[in-house]
C-alpha cells in the first residue's frame, strides 16, 4: 500500500498539518511520500493506493491556484481505486471556512474512494490531535477494505 500527501502552503500552516499528519501515518509503519503539489508528478497518481490531498483557501473560498491542476487531473478521469482524504487550514474570520477543503470533497466524492475530511483553523493546535488521529484511522481503515 503505497500514499502520498499532495499539498500546498503559503504561511506554513498547511505545511505543519501535512507533517503531523505524515508523523503518524509513518508511526504506524505505512509507506507514505510527501509532495508540495509543484513537486508532484500528476503522471504518478496511478501508481499510489492512496492520495491525501492539503490545502489552504484563498480568495472567497478558494482553491489555490497551484492545486488547480491537481483537482482538474481528478475530475477528467475515474480513479475509484484511490482512497483519498482532504485536509486544509482556514481561517473562520472568511464566510467560507476552508472552501478549498470542500471543493475538493465535491470532486473526491464523484471520482474517487473518498474517507474523509479535515478542517483546522490556522496552525493545528494540541487541541487538533483528536481529530488529526482520527482522520489518520478513517484512511486506514477504508485502505483495509478491498474496493
Ligand atoms: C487573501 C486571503 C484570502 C483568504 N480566504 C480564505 C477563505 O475564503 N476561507 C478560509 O477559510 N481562509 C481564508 N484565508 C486564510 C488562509 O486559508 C489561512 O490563513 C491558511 O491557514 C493559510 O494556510 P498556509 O499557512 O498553509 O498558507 C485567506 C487568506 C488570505 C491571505
Amino acid at each position: 500500500m503505497k500514499l502520498a500527501i499532495v499539498y500546498s502552503s503559503i504561511s506554513g500552516n498547511t505545511e505543519e498539518l501535512a507533517r503531523i499528519i505524515m508523523e503518524q501515518f509513518k508511526q504506524k509503519g505505512l509507506d507514505i511520500s510527501c509532495y508540495r503539489v509543484e513537486d508532484f508528478p500528476l503522471h504518478s497518481l496511478l501508481t499510489f493506493d492512496g492520495l491525501l490531498i492539503g490545502t489552504y483557501t484563498w480568495g472567497d473560498g478558494e482553491v489555490p491556484l497551484e492545486m488547480v491542476p491537481l483537482q482538474a487531473q481528478l475530475e477528467s478521469g475515474s480513479w475509484e481505486h484511490l482512497v483519498t482524504g482532504v485536509f486544509g487550514t482556514g481561517d473562520s474570520f472568511y464566510p467560507k471556512f476552508c472552501g478549498a477543503v470542500n471543493a475538493f470533497r465535491d470532486s473526491l466524492k464523484e471520482r474517487t474512494n473518498l474517507a474523509v475530511t479535515l478542517k483546522v483553523e490556522l496552525l493545528p493546535q494540541d487541541v487538533d490531535m483528536g481529530r488529526i488521529a482520527t482522520f489518520v484511522e478513517r484512511i486506514i481503515e477504508r485502505m483495509s477494505v478491498p474496493a
